[in-house]
């Protein structure tokens, strides 16, 4: 699975170009993305790159890959991501990793975002994977209510488990929020549960990205498929 994110990284990498302003992204695909830029930019490729995590900038600093943010520029050529899942519209989810919210951010502020993975994120339909869904501490109970209202008036219904760390404690965010991971099965109109859940005061961000990924590139035993948007 490993050399399959890493070809599929490899593929988005011919997409970029000298003096591009990128976004990077975050997880175990965008991983080895930032990886092969590092090499490029070793061998003496100008760009420079927005990270969607702490451990993303981390890992791109440690490359040698020049920095900036969204309040020093406020827009990016090309972002390339990782995703949970992808349906044939392109819609995604992301946050298994927990930076659903800057990794939206900065593909929001993207002329363009190419998202990598191998073929096992390709789904008829959004929802197997759950659905992170970022929230304010306070309020709790009264937000996870107003969720499962928006879930209803969707057409969805499903746990919601507060996502722990390793250790037991809550899951904290970059952005210093909780994480609900809602298993719904299957989201037969994402774009609508998108919307009823962006308008909920304690939702600060949720793993649905509808419209933001032009093209996915998919990694395979069968080689590399490219699907764009139409
Ligand atoms: C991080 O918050 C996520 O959105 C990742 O982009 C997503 O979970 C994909 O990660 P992997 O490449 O590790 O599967």
């Amino acid at each position: 699975m490993d050399g399959l994110k890493r070809q599929a990284a490899a593929r988005a990498l011919e997409e970029v170009r000298d003096g591009m302003k990128l976004g990077l992204g975050t997880g175990s695909t965008a991983k080895h993305f930032v990886d092969l830029l590092g090499e490029k930019v070793r061998a003496g490729m100008k760009v420079v790159g927005v990270p969607t995590s702490e451990a993303t900038r981390a890992q791109a600093e440690a490359c040698g890959i020049a920095l900036t943010t969204l309040d020093e520029i406020d827009h990016l050529d090309l972002t390339i991501d990782g995703a949970d899942e992808v349906d044939p519209a392109l819609n995604l989810i992301k946050g298994g990793g927990g930076a659903l919210l800057r990794e939206k951010i900065v593909a929001a502020a993207s002329d363009r975002m190419i998202v990598i993975a191998d073929d096992s994120k390709w789904v008829d339909a959004l929802g197997r994977f759950p659905l992170p869904v970022e929230v304010i501490p306070f309020g709790l109970a009264a937000t996870k209510a107003a969720i499962a209202k928006a879930f209803a008036e969707a057409g969805v219904a499903g746990q919601m488990v507060l996502r722990t760390a390793k250790d037991g404690h809550v899951f904290v965010t970059d952005g210093g929020h909780w994480i609900i991971d809602a298993h719904l099965g299957r989201i037969a109109d994402a774009p609508r549960l998108a919307g009823l859940l962006s308008v909920i005061p304690g939702v600060v961000e949720h793993g649905l990205f509808i419209g933001l990924a032009g093209m996915v590139v998919l990694a395979g035993a069968q080689g590399i498929r490219v699907v764009e948007r139409r």
